[in-house]
């Protein structure tokens, strides 16, 4: 076998098999396979398309790559739910407490915020104490104590998509549906829960665009994952518009806290509550998912588990209680009012999480730093009628120039008009 003729059928729209692609892939991480060859491969992929057989065969590559988390030990039904990444989605910190007081076990290994979107690592981590590199011991005493825990993904699990998403960063090859669908389905075979729930985001803010190239790659996730003798489902939910109020670290961990403390309201508790009930019903059959989790909700028996997962985890559990008192407030708070009377037709979900990573909520490269403190509040949601003078947002930063900086780029940012407008869609289809 030789590595430019792989190319070469690639380059001109043939297909590989699963023993080539694991020979490409193995000779790249052991050096025999040059970065060259395989960006060169990728980049033939992207251009030419790779077939769900051969996304199949690359998720069972990167499976076989590293180690994977053994979940049989823990009793209930296990489940672990991924989301491709938007603006406001702290969906996370709902379900996995949510799944944890109606019995299941969610272990799920999450990841850090790039460019405009947030990461629930991030989110976490601006609990004071919180801790989220938990070993393989630690990661299943929490799960079996409490019913849930998240945490970072260890090193030790699917290395060769971590070294291939790495070179589809830098080499403009990361947005193929094949491609996309094998890394996230790796990870989650890998993480071993028996029931996967993905949430996939389409619109202005989300990976995906489109609602048709959405359901694409879920269809593809949903396969990939049946296949491999998992329960998976998903569901294509919008992401024209951030999901939650808050936009930042520990103004999503505040908001998901005060979400947890009164019955569930709005579209980050709409989208929450399906992504789990999705969950729940295919792990246990029960067809009562929805108002068993509605109740677990609503008796607070899912705050309290969040609670549990944080202080299990090392973090300030009073967060749960007294978000303002025990999270890092950012130095600067200023409103942003509406300098005319209108209703809300748009909040741009992709260029307001631009300005909340650009107030440093975000990392623009995977080395930065992000500062817990700052970012946006949302005072008003797509179809809120306003008066001038009337606060459209909350900006927290960590100086007055900051602030004033995106305060007026906010303003100027929601769009106003005069007419009726329909509030934003949650769930567009479900898929699986
Ligand atoms: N997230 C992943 O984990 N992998 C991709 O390829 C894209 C998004």
């Amino acid at each position: 076998v030789r590595a430019p003729d792989l190319i070469a059928r690639k380059r001109d729209g043939g297909e590989l098999t699963a023993d080539e692609l694991e020979w490409l892939v193995s000779g790249y991480l052991a050096g025999a396979v040059s970065e060259g060859q395989i960006a060169a491969l990728l980049m033939a992929g992207v251009l030419r398309g790779f077939t769900p057989e051969e996304a199949r065969a690359l998720t069972d590559v990167f499976v076989a790559s590293g180690e994977s988390v053994d979940l049989s030990v823990l009793d209930g039904p296990t489940i672990d739910k991924h989301s491709t990444g938007g603006v406001g989605d702290a969906t996370t910190l709902l379900v996995a407490p949510l799944l944890a007081a109606a019995g299941a076990r969610l272990v799920k290994l999450s990841g850090r915020g790039l460019g405009h979107t947030g990461g629930t690592l991030d989110k976490l981590e601006a609990i004071p104490g919180m801790r989220v590199d938990l070993s393989p011991a630690e990661l299943l005493d929490v799960a079996r104590e409490v019913g849930c825990v998240v945490a970072a993904q260890s090193a030790a699990l699917v290395p060769a998509d971590k070294a291939i998403y790495a070179l589809r960063d830098v080499t403009a090859t990361v947005a193929a549906p094949a491609l996309i669908a094998s890394s996230v389905m790796a990870k989650k075979l890998a993480a071993g829960a028996q029931t996967i729930v993905l949430d996939v985001k389409a619109g202005d803010g989300a990976f995906l665009p489109t609602v048709d190239a959405a359901v694409d790659l879920a269809q593809l996730c949903v396969t990939i994952g049946a296949e491999a003798g998992r329960r998976c489902s998903a569901l294509v939910t919008a992401m024209d518009t951030p999901l939650g109020r808050a936009i930042g670290n520990a103004v999503e961990v505040a908001e998901c806290a005060t979400l947890l403390s009164a019955p569930p309201a709005g579209r980050l508790a709409e989208v929450a509550l399906e992504l789990a009930a999705t969950a729940l019903t295919l792990a246990t059959g029960a067809d009562d998912a929805r108002a068993r989790l509605e109740r677990c909700w609503s008796s607070g028996a899912a705050l309290e588990r969040l609670a549990a997962m944080i202080a299990a985890q090392g973090g300030d559990a009073g967060v749960c209680d007294d978000p303002a008192g025990v999270l890092p407030a950012a130095p600067v708070v200023l409103p942003v009012l509406a300098d005319r009377a209108g209703v809300v037709a748009a909040l741009p979900a992709r260029a307001v999480g631009e300005l909340a990573a650009a107030l440093g909520a975000g990392r623009a490269r995977k080395d930065d730093a992000v500062d817990p403190a700052v970012g946006i509040v949302l005072e008003v949601d797509v179809g809120d009628e306003v008066a001038r003078g009337d606060r459209l947002a909350t900006v927290h930063a960590r100086s007055d120039t900051a602030a004033e900086a995106a305060a007026e780029r906010l303003r100027a940012l929601v769009v106003l008009s005069d007419g009726p407008v329909a509030p934003p869609p949650t769930v567009l289809r479900r898929i699986g």
